[in-house]
């Protein structure tokens, strides 16, 4: 009789320098800095110690003074992962990159070259670039519509994917007996034209060590769904509550059957935002006082509105801070973040500086605030409950946050059999019990 593997749950450390908590920075134990690669290589470290399935490091494309401190200045992600790649040998390497303001072929190339130089760790998140300000930093014109968005990053998946298939395996022989290099009949052009992009190919990479690096997904509207349903092996989304998520797990999961596709083979991911103490009430204080960091003169700075703003999708800045949120239309920038945030100010019936003050510790993800069992047992409740595969690990400060986390939650989660104590594999797609895709040509 064959054993059953019990199901377990998968880890991601989604790492920002500055931390996640928008003061995380002012806390006595916290060293900052996105551009701090110490504190960078030791947080991916940990992280792969504690056997984290992968560290993600987001992207954005606009900067400003008064940004969030994780996202005003930070090292070019894929840059960053390859130096990180050269300190770490299991933990998978996820990175941002945008479907609406970069060109296919690059980021082909780009993700393909870290899945060499990282032995199979490489994972490409896909998204459409939310904010309409981004356009301004590029020669394209207007910030396409949300619609348009999706349709370009459906076709630039597609792209992508194709050109990882240029070189089947085998393809680089470098015979010196016949002087073949190359296998020619093995290299092939993808020659594609479509309504967005016009590409030849093949890629000048060859094929990946994991065939194709890991494709995420982290956009929670239906066409963003929809895309991850075709396309996705990995969801980021941000949840609020157990209803919601198992609603989005569910809804999602239904969307893979027309396109051949079995619920396994994608990973819905919600994030977590977790305060440890030795008691709740000390994790409610840390977390108080963070709060505490964040609105001291009783006015909110431009960065804090800025912040909010862009999650709703709207300049709030010319509403009374004390009042309730107003009656925003949909906004063609962020849909799902701008909808949680809308659904949770009427529920809780919370000011616009009470929502400042969610978005302000972690965007909107969920806030767990407890000791280490607690923690362990709100993730484990939505994993046992069909809410989520797996979390996106979110401290809010570096590095004593992840230390806490990695010292106190993983050995409880490990004793519970919901995580690993070991890698079984070695590529990221081992971690996740992904197969590696056939290419097309074979
Ligand atoms: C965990 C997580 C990470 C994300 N990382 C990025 C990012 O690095 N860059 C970015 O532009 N958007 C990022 N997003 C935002 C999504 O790509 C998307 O724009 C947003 O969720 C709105 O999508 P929707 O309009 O389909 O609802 C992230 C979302 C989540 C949940």
């Amino acid at each position: 009789m064959t054993q059953q593997t019990p199901r377990q749950m998968h880890l991601g450390l989604f790492l920002q320098g500055a931390g996640h908590h928008v003061a995380g920075w002012r806390h006595p134990d916290a060293d900052s800095g996105s551009e701090n690669l110490a504190l960078l290589q030791r947080a991916a470290q940990t992280a792969e110690r504690a056997k984290f399935d992968m560290v993600f490091l987001a992207d954005g494309l606009t900067s400003g003074a008064d940004a969030h401190p994780s996202f005003a200045v930070r090292i070019e992600p894929l840059c960053l992962l390859s130096a990180l790649a050269m300190g770490t040998t299991h933990i998978g390497l996820a990175a941002t990159a945008s479907t609406t303001y970069s060109e296919p072929f690059h980021i082909a190339r780009a993700f393909a070259s870290l899945d060499h130089l990282s032995n199979g760790r490489a994972a490409w998140n896909v998204v459409t670039t939310s904010y309409d300000k981004s356009a301004a930093n590029f020669t394209r014109g207007n910030h396409p519509a949300h619609e348009q968005r999706y349709a370009m990053a459906g076709e630039f998946v597609d792209v992508v994917r194709g050109l990882w298939d240029s070189w089947q395996d085998g393809a680089v022989l470098r015979d010196k007996s016949s002087g073949v290099y190359f296998d020619a009949s093995k290299v092939h052009a993808l020659n594609h034209q479509g309504p967005f992009f016009s590409i030849r190919g093949p890629l000048n990479v060859s094929r990946a060590p994991q065939g194709h690096p890991v494709l995420i997904q982290a956009g929670s509207s239906s066409d963003g769904q929809e895309l991850a349903a075709r396309t996705a092996e990995i969801v980021f989304t941000a949840q609020q509550t157990l209803e919601s998520a198992q609603a989005f797990y569910r809804d999602l999961k239904s969307r893979l059957r027309k396109y051949g596709r079995q619920p396994e083979h994608l990973h819905v991911m919600p994030g977590i935002f977790p305060v440890i103490g030795s008691s709740e009430q000390e994790a409610q204080d840390k977390y108080a006082q963070l709060q505490s960091w964040v609105d001291t003169t009783g006015e909110l700075s431009p960065g804090a509105l800025a912040l909010l703003s862009d999650r709703l999708g709207h300049d709030i800045s010319g509403y009374p801070l004390d009042g309730p949120l107003p009656d925003l239309p949909e906004s063609n920038q962020n849909k799902s973040r701008a909808k949680l945030l809308t659904d949770l100010a009427r529920r809780d019936n919370l000011t616009l500086r009470q929502l400042y003050h969610v978005v302000a510790g972690a965007r909107g993800h969920r806030i767990v605030c407890g000791t280490p069992v607690q923690v362990a047992d709100a993730l484990e409740e939505w994993f046992l409950k069909d809410a989520a595969d797996g979390f996106n690990i979110m401290p809010p400060y570096f590095p004593t946050g992840l230390d806490e986390f990695v010292e106190l939650v993983v050995p409880e989660l490990q004793r519970r059999g919901l995580f690993r104590t070991e890698y079984q594999g070695r590529t990221l797609r081992a971690h996740l019990g992904l197969t590696v895709p056939a290419n097309r040509y074979d």
